[in-house]
């Protein structure tokens, strides 16, 4: 059987948070030595919001410093800048012209964060899941790692992969997506009505992983709450269903599990207290190996290269391949 080939993407747009560590990082790590790896820091689809080149500079080499740092091990797996690979750009476009207009206005992502939007709406804003499928079938990845949130975009590089080679004949294979039971969505602690986000502004909405022990107990300890005491995992009680959802990610237990260690509990204060400990000592090594790493960037830019590398000669194949079949090149 030919061996899986995994492929996520991650955007350098600031600071890595539990949300992307259990929703999607972690499970990175713990499937290296299952397939074959490639990781990428999409700062292409950093540019579909404005940005500020310098910030956004510092912010890619960052990135990758806490990805080698929560586990990635160069000699597994292949870390890359998705920049550094035009393969991904040229794709895009042989793909936008198979895609609609009316696919990519289904998407829930585009509605979302073109609301968000102060002022114009960019086309790349619009086109994003394009260049997101090109991401993942350039490397004729066959398992796409994501939170639940990127789970329509992985369903319309499936469509779009489908629709290509139905036209056109067998150039791409079909990827599925993986997304995590516990960690899949994580919740804002200000807000558990609202997904964890990078681009939320002030301390008390996300735990970000490279946050001290005095920050995360100030986050958590402040977490909103609901009404009652009850530690029980409900849709009607977003705060504790959250804190439950972040233990259990955190543990690898399932939210019964979750439930069952917290049957004692005197309320949500027992549980804060306990969730304080458990992720302190979760990112605690991921902390100290950051600080070692971002002591040496020139060693994470040659990584990085080796990675683009590595994986560009897989991507120039394909759009060869697609180039040819759709009848140029
Ligand atoms: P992003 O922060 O949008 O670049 O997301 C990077 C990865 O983290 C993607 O796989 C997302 O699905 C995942 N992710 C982002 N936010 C969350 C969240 N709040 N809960 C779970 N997974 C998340
Ligand atoms: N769009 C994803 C996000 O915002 C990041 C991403 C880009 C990605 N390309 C990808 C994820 C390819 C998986 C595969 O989280």
């Amino acid at each position: 059987m030919a061996r899986s080939v995994v492929f996520s993407g991650i955007q350098p747009t600031g600071a890595i948070h539990i949300g992307n560590y259990f929703g999607a990082i972690k499970q990175w790590v713990a499937g290296q030595d299952d397939a074959e790896n490639i990781f990428c820091l999409v700062d292409m689809h950093a540019l579909t919001v404005p940005q500020e080149p310098d910030v956004l500079r510092g912010q890619i080499l960052e990135t990758a410093m806490v990805l080698f740092a929560a586990g990635i091990d160069p000699a597994k797996s292949r870390l890359f800048v998705q920049s550094h690979v035009r393969e991904h750009g040229e794709l895009t476009w042989y793909l936008s012209c198979v895609a609609s207009m009316g696919q990519l206005q289904r998407m829930t992502q585009f509605k979302e964060k073109s609301e968000a939007q102060r002022g114009e709406v960019r086309a790349g804003l619009f086109t994003y899941p394009v260049l997101m499928a090109a991401d993942i079938l350039l490397y004729r990845t066959t398992h796409v790692p994501v939170g639940e949130d990127q789970k329509q975009h992985v369903e319309l590089t499936r469509d779009l992969a489908q629709r290509f080679n139905a036209s056109f004949g067998d150039v791409f294979v079909i990827p599925e997506p993986a997304i995590p039971k516990a960690g899949a969505r994580i919740m804002g602690l200000d807000d558990p009505t609202k997904k964890m986000s990078k681009s939320v502004p002030g301390s008390y909405h996300a735990i970000r992983v490279l946050d001290t022990p005095e920050q995360i107990k100030k986050t958590v300890m402040s977490a909103q709450t609901d009404s009652g005491r009850d530690v029980r995992a409900d849709p009607a009680r977003p705060g504790i269903t959250n804190l439950l959802g972040i233990y259990a990610a955190a543990t690898g237990a399932s939210l019964e599990a979750a439930e069952t260690h917290f049957a004692d509990a005197r309320g949500y204060g027992d549980v804060k207290k306990e969730l304080v400990e458990i992720l302190v000592e979760t990112l605690r090594p991921l902390r100290e190996r950051y600080a070692e790493l971002s002591s040496d960037p020139t060693t994470v830019r040659e990584l990085l290269q080796q990675g683009a590398d590595a994986v560009r000669p897989i991507a120039s194949e394909t759009v060869d391949r697609a180039k040819h079949a759709m009848g140029v090149g």
